[in-house]
């Protein structure tokens, strides 16, 4: 039955992947401005080459890794069968594809245009050709595309300095947004936790600031709390994904996070901190502050060492110099900083961070950059006109940066930052939104009230990926990064390149067509959860992502995935769990409403540290708030819930730590659990604050947190509700 339904599927496949070849467009992402088909098919040989004009070679090479054709350079005797050519009547990164029975032609605007071009042309191409196992001959139906993006800046930004990621993860990170016509990554390179970019005047703010762990300068966070984590990229190494990324037409944009986000800098550099002593009780003799002195003059030195180097490296006319989420108390309790607000005139300590901004862009502007600042950096007077301005927070400020002029990129964490979870249960982040491909594809200027003179300062969209989480999640069997952001990242383009469109006629071209290009790419992409339904004794599963609908049956066969083929007779619907799979996509689980419900039963919570005053443990006993301790944990501290009555479950999740952002944890530890009250065992070690306890086999009296490793990088534990899950019928 099985094989039956799985050939059936393929013969589906088949059909609608031939159906898109012989669309217009041919199914690409994002949508082409003009496409028309014309009769014919070109048939791409082993004989055929591919002709450049003189400065295409990098463009032509590209073509060539999917392609294995010979690659010569253009002259007028020898066409060639492929020709890549400038017009520069076309705008800088459009072009003309042309497929005629004779020979495929690529007019670009520009080398970028010519890249465009090609992104095209391979997604015409049967989808193989990115695993590299389609072989020649292939036919292609004969078109002519003419294509131009809406906006100049389609960007992406990695966090890198949260989870370290070696040099080869990012070119293909930027491999698979080049086949988007992605052409901006902003590597969002120095940030608390890590200082990721060799600094040749200053070898210690990679050297020490590139690793965190128990041993380094920079204590350890989200994860390796054990060891020596981190790496940074020799500028050699920089250059050579510089030049990787520019065959690929995409520029590689560096930003530094000043003068908030600095800890990692004021853990090498301890003397750029302001002028008073802190009180480090709490934290156990650490030091946590993370904010740049804005009076100490040697800072704008050595920063200006920093920007000389990242001038000459990166070429992108852009240096983002960070600007976000300044906390201000560090200031306001320095006493250099109050004489400077007070010589300056100064009313708001705010202030001061608008004149670290002028300063710092002064430096890059001799250095021949303009530069990037997020957009709480431009909400004074000074920031100068040619600033590019990142709006993240929401979508009213980044109406306020292009209301006042700057040029824009917008980016609203609700819209584009694709490390927030895409359902309520799935993993990643939630405090921005939670959202799907749908949303950012549902994106609109004119819908989210911007005026005619706004929209203008719109150079346009980013998508983002901070990195908290990533590092907890880099053992998983899949990886982290391209689930959360693909298909994501395919909606991004669509909005930044075509200027949005419908969810119907998008998610044909997605399903029908590039789901099988991020397929054979070996995207690990996300896939709508299945539609489970139960009525007269019958669950169904179905899902519009086409694929396989697998299901688990708890408590049978270790887990075992069987195929869903046909609905299922049961009188336990909540042990069914069913996903969906495409290669190597997949969806989250889904299953009827009572098996994700929760029950709160009623607990007390001591511990033998002191509760915050202001975040009491009464909330987390109402189930209402998270507390805090008062104190880094030290080894031997407890964290007890006593539950009023016995707790029948099958699951029981006790964290400590944030979890949006896993700090303030007990970086080790264990949970013992007790059936009585008084006798406690030890039933399982703690990972990233958490302890799960799996089917206890009697009710739980009361659950101690046990802490095994004094401090924690800050200066409180987080201490959460217990999460329960019943017994399922
Ligand atoms: C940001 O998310 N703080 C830029
Ligand atoms: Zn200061």
């Amino acid at each position: 039955m099985a094989k039956i339904f799985l050939s059936i599927l393929s013969l589906l496949m088949l059909s609608t992947a031939s159906a898109s070849a012989t669309t217009p467009d041919g199914g690409i992402v994002p949508r082409p401005r003009h496409a028309e088909l014309r009769d014919g098919v070109f048939t791409i040989l082993t004989t055929t080459q591919i002709t450049h004009y003189s400065d295409l070679r990098p463009s032509a090479c590209y073509l060539a890794e999917y392609l294995p054709l010979q690659v010569r350079q253009y002259n007028a005797d020898s066409r060639g069968d492929i020709v890549l050519r400038i017009d520069k009547n076309l705008e800088k990164e459009g072009y003309i594809l042309d497929i005629s029975p004779e020979g495929i032609t690529i007019d670009g605007g520009s080398a970028g245009g010519v890249h465009n071009g090609i992104v095209t042309l391979l997604q015409l191409l049967p989808a193989k050709i990115y695993s590299g196992r389609q072989h020649l001959p292939i036919k292609i139906a004969c078109r002519r595309i003419e294509d131009a993006p809406r906006y100049a800046y389609r960007g992406f930004m990695l966090d890198v300095a949260r989870t370290w990621m070696e040099a080869d993860e990012v070119k293909l990170f930027i491999e698979r947004l080049s086949h988007h016509k992605i052409n901006k990554l902003h590597l969002h390179l120095a940030d608390d936790e890590a200082w990721r970019i060799e600094i040749l005047t200053h070898p210690e703010l990679a050297q020490k600031g590139g690793f965190r762990g128990p041993e380094e300068v920079v204590a350890a966070r989200y994860g390796a709390f054990d060891r020596r984590y981190g790496g940074y990229y020799t500028q050699d190494q920089m250059r050579e994904i510089i030049k990787f990324a520019a065959a690929r037409n995409i520029e590689i944009i560096p930003e530094i996070d000043l003068p908030g986000h600095s800890h990692t800098l004021a853990r090498v550099r301890p003397e750029i901190l302001c002028r008073y002593t802190p009180d480090t009780n709490a934290s156990l003799g650490y030091d946590t502050r993370d904010l740049l002195c804005v009076s100490r003059e040697e800072n704008y030195a050595l920063l200006e060492d920093v920007i000389a180097e990242l001038a000459a490296l990166f070429p992108s006319e852009y240096l983002h110099i960070g600007g976000d989420e300044v906390i201000t108390s560090q200031w306001q309790r320095c006493p250099d900083c109050q004489a400077l607000m007070r010589r300056k005139g100064m009313s708001k300590p705010t202030e001061l961070q608008h004149y670290f901004t002028a300063r710092v862009s002064a430096i890059a502007a001799r250095y021949g950059k303009r530069v990037g600042v997020w957009n709480e950096a431009s909400e004074g007077s000074t920031l100068s006109k040619d600033a590019l301005v990142y709006g993240w927070k929401d979508v009213a400020t980044c109406r306020k940066a292009a209301a006042k002029g700057f040029e824009t990129v917008v980016m609203p964490g609700a819209w584009f930052y694709f490390d927030m979870r895409q359902s309520a249960d799935e993993a990643g982040h939630d405090w921005a939104a939670i959202f799907d491909v749908k949303k950012p594809l549902s994106f609109s200027l004119q819908a989210q009230g911007f005026t005619a003179e706004e929209m203008q300062n719109v150079a346009g969209f980013e998508g983002a990926f901070f990195s908290e989480v990533y590092l907890s999640h880099r053992d998983y069997d899949y990886n982290y990064i391209y689930h959360l952001t693909y298909p994501r990242i395919c909606a991004l383009s669509e909005v930044a390149w075509a200027g949005g469109g419908s969810w119907e006629e998008f998610y044909s071209r997605l399903r029908d067509s590039h789901y099988g290009r991020m397929e054979a790419m070996g995207i690990e992409f996300r896939l709508f959860p299945p539609k489970v339904s139960y009525s007269d004794g019958q669950l169904t599963a179905s899902s519009s992502d086409g694929g396989t609908i697998y299901y688990t049956i708890d408590g049978e066969n270790q887990g075992e995935h069987h195929i869903y083929t046909s609905p299922i007779k049961t009188t336990t619907p909540a042990r069914y769990a069913f996903h969906t799979r495409r290669g190597p996509a997949f969806s989250p689980e889904a299953g009827v409403k009572e098996r994700f419900s929760q029950i709160r039963p009623k607990f007390t919570l001591t511990s033998s540290m002191t509760e915050s005053e202001r975040y009491k443990f009464s909330g987390v006993e109402s189930y209402s708030r998270v507390g805090r301790t008062t104190r880094a944990g030290k080894q031997g501290d407890w964290i007890l819930y006593t539950f009023d009555e016995a707790v029948k479950c099958r699951r029981m999740l006790i964290r400590t730590g944030n979890v949006q952002t896993p700090r303030y944890l007990f970086e080790a530890g264990y949970l013992e659990v007790s059936h009585d009250g008084k006798n406690f065992t030890r039933v399982c070690d703690l990972d990233h604050g958490c302890g799960l306890i799996e089917n206890p086999t009697q009710p739980i009296k009361a659950v101690r947190v046990v802490c095994t490793q004094s401090g924690n990088g800050a200066r409180f534990v987080t201490v959460q509700s217990p999460k329960v899950w019943p017994i399922l019928k």
